[in-house]
């Protein structure tokens, strides 16, 4: 299997980082390359298996895949592995990368037999690009247009068979008829902290760091459910652990350190805090819109929705009502404030 990497990289990320940042290159080796080695998504893993297996057993390419869910989930680790059990290669790239039609085509007539094209934020590719992706999916072919004007021709030209695999934090802002072109349609869910634990495991095992059980769990209870930040964690704690520390990454040095990073102890971060303050604040614990929100705390409104929130809802502090987001009396307790009488009796029991 060979991949092109060619994704934007970008420098000085906080920990939460949406896009995959230069030190994340090298979590490319921390990367499971089988089905087996990957930890979590059972559901998402079992189908697979059962399509490339049946897309083997008939010598055929994988139907067209889409993957959805939040950041940092395992999406392009993910189409690696597809990869790898299918025996062909991928070519990553991304929506926004294909600014022109013929960008795609040329993508597409590299390919070889039964190949992976992967194409992450398919959600920001544009209309001429899909239209383009439309008869590309469905009969393996692109027109061609020749000439311009009354003399203007269409060629077909033919395509090796090929698997398109979509990635997505959006699912809701694909047009349908690009939706309705994937076979197989897979999302990804945050992680459990026992399957981080195992993951920040298996990373001590390959960056050979040496950690306690409870070293590895403070850090995956710490991670937001996502793999790609209890990497970037793994890698600062290690460097407290040997600079501070006697280089084993136990609870207390681990806590330390991720206390020192100003992420507390179930993972929030400054921009949480901040968020959840200001709808405190100044909106009485909400309902208030999602712009209004991002304005308030000088944040991203999409930043908001696919970093943020998702953990937030995970760990019962923020909910989605059709009037906007509220907070839950589990934030304002873990924040130390007081919770206003407003809050039912029942939602007051039950944290
Ligand atoms: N590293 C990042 N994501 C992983 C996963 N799901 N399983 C194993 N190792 C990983």
């Amino acid at each position: 299997m060979s991949i092109d990497f060619s994704k934007n990289i970008e420098t000085e990320e906080p920990l939460v980082a949406t896009t995959l940042t230069r030190e994340d290159e090298g979590e490319y080796s921390l990367r499971p390359k089988t089905l087996r080695e990957y930890i979590g998504q059972e559901k998402a893993k079992g189908n697979l298996e059962v399509f490339i297996q049946a897309a083997k057993m008939r010598s055929e390419p994988l139907d067209h895949v889409l993957l959805h869910g939040p950041p940092g989930l395992g999406k392009t680790t993910l189409s690696g592995i597809i990869a790898n059990e299918m025996g062909v290669n991928v070519r990553i790239t991304s929506g926004p990368a294909i600014e022109k039609a013929g960008d795609l085509a040329a993508l597409l007539t590299n390919l070889n037999e039964n190949d992976i094209l992967f194409v992450d934020e398919i959600h920001r590719l544009n209309r001429s690009v899909e239209e383009v992706l439309y008869p590309a999916m469905e009969d393996y072919a692109i027109d061609i247009i020749i000439g311009k004007g009354p003399s203007a021709n269409s060629i077909r030209l033919d395509l090796p068979k090929f698997t398109l695999i979509g990635a997505t934090t959006r699912a809701g802002q694909l047009s349908a008829p690009l939706r309705d072109r994937f076979g197989v349609t897979l999302r990804l869910e945050l992680y459990t902290p026992e399957e981080l634990t195992l993951i920040v495991t298996r990373s001590a095992g390959i960056l050979d760091a040496p950690i306690e059980p409870e070293g590895a769990m403070e850090i995956a209870r710490r991670s937001r459910g996502t793999p790609r930040i209890a990497n970037r964690m793994l890698r600062r704690v290690r460097d407290f652990a040997q600079v501070v520390g006697d280089g084993v990454i136990d609870r207390p040095l681990a806590d330390k350190a991720l206390t020192a990073l100003e992420v507390d102890y179930l993972g929030l971060d400054n921009i949480d805090r901040r968020m959840l303050r200001a709808v405190i604040e100044y909106y009485n614990g909400g309902p208030v819109g999602l712009e209004t929100l991002a304005a308030t705390i000088n944040e991203e409104a999409v930043t908001l929705e696919d970093v943020y929130e998702p953990y937030l809802m995970q760990i019962g502090f923020l909910t989605r009502t059709p009037r906007g987001r509220c907070v839950t009396p589990k934030a304002y307790q873990h924040l130390g404030l007081s919770v206003p009488g407003g809050f039912g009796a029942m939602e007051q029991l039950s944290f």
